[in-house]
């Protein structure tokens, strides 16, 4: 006898569409038999680690024992980088998984969260997987509309997700705006303002670096990641600053050993490496320019992004275009996920991936 196992998930559950990662390089090697692929499909560091951190990889021998379950030294490095409290830090196995928790310690199928249009797709999953329910608001030219998100509180909201700059459009809330708004909201409503892209953004000044308000708002949770600017994305390793209080409550949720030992001593030798942050930051500025420069030469309209990536727009579905490019062995994301079916989203790469990147989609456009 068998039974429908859907029915017995829950109804969050089995409503979930699973998150589409970026094609992999081994996967279209496998579908074309290419050699030469580059990938510029899921906003990493195309010049990866700083050696220090693959040598305390490599230093890294006892793996036959669990990892410090309390991240203490990693926590006390962020705690100093932060000028906060061991006990304002929470990590995660990547920033999603605070997002997870988040939603899990505070959401229920009794609440409403707030997110908006166009903004990561993980504020969407983990809504779903607890049942809660969606208010997605508008976007006022691609960015959040913070005015329509504070109109859509309610005595249900119980979440809002910021991303600061958004993924997958760029957009980023200035200093000023994002306070105000903060200001508004009542405090028994968490805000978690998504930092992923911090490292590219700082240089903009009125750019607001948000774990300096932890103080200020109790209800505010500051997710950052390593999997960025600091080119761990393999390692799954994030982390948020909060009141303790809410540190406390995440604790609670946290799976015992979400970090592994790697991804701890990784971000910890990460984290002295500033030179290396440096340059990362100095060749995506140039990589940006260099890939918007060649938009404006194909006539080509892009949305302005603060993050390591830019949303070129065809005006036209942009799936035949993506098909094109992989058939050159460029992977880039197409975003209808997004409900951005004309866009396509290019990681900044390395200078001669930025290269192959704008040879071949001239080519494809000149056709
Ligand atoms: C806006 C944003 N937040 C969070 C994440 C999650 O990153 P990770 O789980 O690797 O820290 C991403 C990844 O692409 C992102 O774009």
């Amino acid at each position: 006898m068998s039974c429908d196992l859907f029915s017995l998930a829950t109804s969050g559950v089995s409503g979930l569409e699973p998150y589409r990662p970026g094609k992999s390089i081994e996967e279209l090697q496998r579908e074309f038999n290419l050699d030469d692929i580059i990938k510029l499909a899921s906003n990493e560091n195309p010049l990866g680690p700083s050696q220090n951190v693959l040598d305390s990889i490599i230093a890294t021998k006892d793996i036959s024992r669990y990892p410090d379950g309390n991240g203490f030294y990693l926590k006390k490095k962020l705690a100093e980088k932060h000028s906060v409290d061991i006990e304002n830090i929470t990590l995660g196995n990547g920033s999603n998984d605070i997002l997870e928790m988040v939603a899990r310690t505070f959401v229920t199928d009794q609440h409403e969260v707030i997110y908006s249009k166009h903004s990561f797709a993980v504020y969407s999953l983990v809504t779903q997987a607890v049942g809660a329910q969606h208010v997605v608001t508008p976007v006022n030219n691609w960015n959040h509309d913070l005015v329509a998100m504070l109109n859509s509180i309610n005595d249900h909201t119980r979440l809002i997700f910021i991303a600061n700059p958004n993924n997958p459009t760029g957009t980023w809330i200035d200093k000023n705006n994002l306070r105000s708004l903060l200001e508004q909201i009542p405090s028994h409503i968490i805000v978690l303002i998504d930092e992923a892209y911090f490292e590219y953004a700082n240089a903009e000044e009125k750019y607001p670096d948000c774990s300096l308000w932890i103080k200020d708002f109790s209800n505010l949770i500051v997710t950052r990641t390593f999997s960025k600017a600091y080119g761990l994305a393999a390692l799954r390793i994030g982390y948020s600053l909060s009141h303790p209080d809410i540190s406390n409550l995440l604790n609670r949720v946290r799976q015992p050993f979400n970090n592994n030992s790697l991804a701890l001593v990784a971000a910890d030798a990460a984290l002295g490496d500033l030179e290396h942050i440096k340059n990362s930051v100095q060749l995506n500025q140039l990589g940006m320019q260099k890939l918007t420069q060649a938009f404006d030469n194909m006539g080509l309209e892009y949305i302005p992004s603060k993050g390591n990536f830019v949303c070129v727009n065809f005006e036209k579905p942009a799936i035949e275009i993506y098909q094109n490019l992989l058939k050159a062995g460029v992977i880039v994301r197409p975003i209808f996920d997004y409900d951005m079916p004309n866009h396509l989203r290019i990681t900044i790469g390395l200078e001669s991936e930025n290269t192959k990147f704008i040879k071949e989609l001239e080519k494809i456009m000149a056709k």
